[in-house]
Order: structure tokens, then C-alpha cells, then sequence
């Protein structure tokens, strides 16, 4: 199974992904983690670029799109291994829900991987600002608003649990297993 988790900055991903991963093999499954970008050469470059502050503008976003699309082909024979459960931190939707224009975007991602199961942690755009310590500004919070919408309507294209992720880490812990348990034959009723 590859469940992919999405979100805005802050929402809590990661924390998340460690302690389901946890969960899991508790539970007796094999487990994989990964996240996008990837620690591969595209993925560093792709970090640089997102730190630095002359790289803006429609061209550069562009480029960006092709380097997150690269990037994420080089994940693609890993994600095929069907002896794990694999979770990620991010994944194509993510290029769909921040790059531009959208059918652009959809056709460099035409072979990405498929999802079996979307997390959404869901979060407002404030929560997220105060979170990640962000610049408190307008276009900021827009910015996010935005985002957040569009992983909303993407979601529906996909099977997915949306988690309110204002909660508390435990209480979005046990929200996501509960979400999870179904899939994979566990009892909901017995997750605390
Ligand atoms: P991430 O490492 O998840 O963020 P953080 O710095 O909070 O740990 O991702 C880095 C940024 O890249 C994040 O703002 C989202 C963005 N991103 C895209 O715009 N498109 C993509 O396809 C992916 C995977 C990430």
C-alpha cells in the first residue's frame, strides 16, 4: 500500500508519518518512509533553488515543476515494492496543489504513482503562519489559502481521509489510525 500525506507547512507531516510508522510495525507490518523532494541530486538542487530569493517569477516556477517532476521519477521503482507499506512525505499532489498551470503540471506528473490512500492534515493558513514562525503577511496567508483550497478540490480524484490537524499531536495520531485501520484489516474500535 503507498499512502502519501499532504498539507500545508506546519501541518505536522512528519511528526505524523514517525508516528504511524511506529504504529505499524508495532502492529507487525514492514514499513518504508520516504519524503519529497528526495535527498537525491535533483532533490538538493531543488532545495537551493527553493532558498534562493532571486529565483522567482513564471520561468523559474517553471523549472521548479520540471525539478519536482525529475526528482519524483527517480522514487518510481521504490514505490513498486509491494512487501512494504510505503508512506510519504509529500508526493505529486503536492506539485498539483503549489506549481502552475495546473494541466501542465498534471501532463510532467503523467506517470507519477498513484496514491492507494491520501492523508490530508488539514490546516488553516494561520495556524500554519504561527507554526512555522512564517512571515505573518497577508500574501503569505493567502498564499496558503490558496493551497490548502486546491488540495480540497484535488482530493476528491483520489481515495482520502481528510484529519483535522489543529488537534493535538496525540489526538491527530489517533485520528489517522483510526482512518488508516480500515485499510489494512485492523479494528478502528480498538485503536485508543
Ligand atoms: P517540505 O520539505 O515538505 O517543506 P518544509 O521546508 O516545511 O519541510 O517541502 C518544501 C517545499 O516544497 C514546501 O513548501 C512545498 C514545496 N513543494 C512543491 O511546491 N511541490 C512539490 O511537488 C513538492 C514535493 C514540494
Amino acid at each position: 500500500m503507498y499512502i502519501v500525506f499532504e498539507g500545508i507547512d506546519g501541518s505536522g507531516k512528519s511528526t505524523q508519518i514517525q508516528m504511524l510508522e511506529q504504529w505499524l510495525e508495532d502492529n507487525g507490518f514492514r514499513v518504508e518512509t520516504m519524503v519529497e523532494p528526495t535527498d537525491s541530486e535533483v532533490g538538493k538542487l531543488i532545495r537551493q533553488f527553493l532558498q534562493n530569493p532571486d529565483a522567482t517569477g513564471d520561468t523559474f516556477q517553471k523549472a521548479l515543476a520540471l525539478l519536482f517532476a525529475a526528482d519524483r521519477m527517480l522514487i518510481m521503482d521504490k514505490l513498486e515494492d509491494e512487501s512494504k507499506i510505503i508512506i510519504s512525505d509529500r508526493s505529486y499532489i503536492s506539485s498539483l496543489a503549489y506549481q502552475e498551470p495546473f494541466e501542465w503540471v498534471s501532463v510532467l506528473n503523467k506517470y507519477a504513482k498513484k496514491p492507494d490512500l491520501v492523508i490530508l492534515l488539514d490546516l488553516d493558513a494561520k495556524t500554519s503562519v504561527s507554526r512555522t514562525s512564517g512571515q505573518d503577511t497577508f500574501e503569505n496567508e493567502e498564499f496558503l489559502t490558496g493551497i490548502r483550497q486546491n488540495y480540497l478540490n484535488l482530493l476528491e480524484d483520489y481515495e482520502h481521509q481528510i484529519i483535522d490537524a489543529t488537534n493535538g499531536v496525540n489526538k491527530v495520531s489517533s485520528d489517522i489510525k483510526k482512518a488508516v485501520a480500515p485499510y489494512l484489516g485492523i479494528c478502528p474500535d480498538c485503536i485508543l
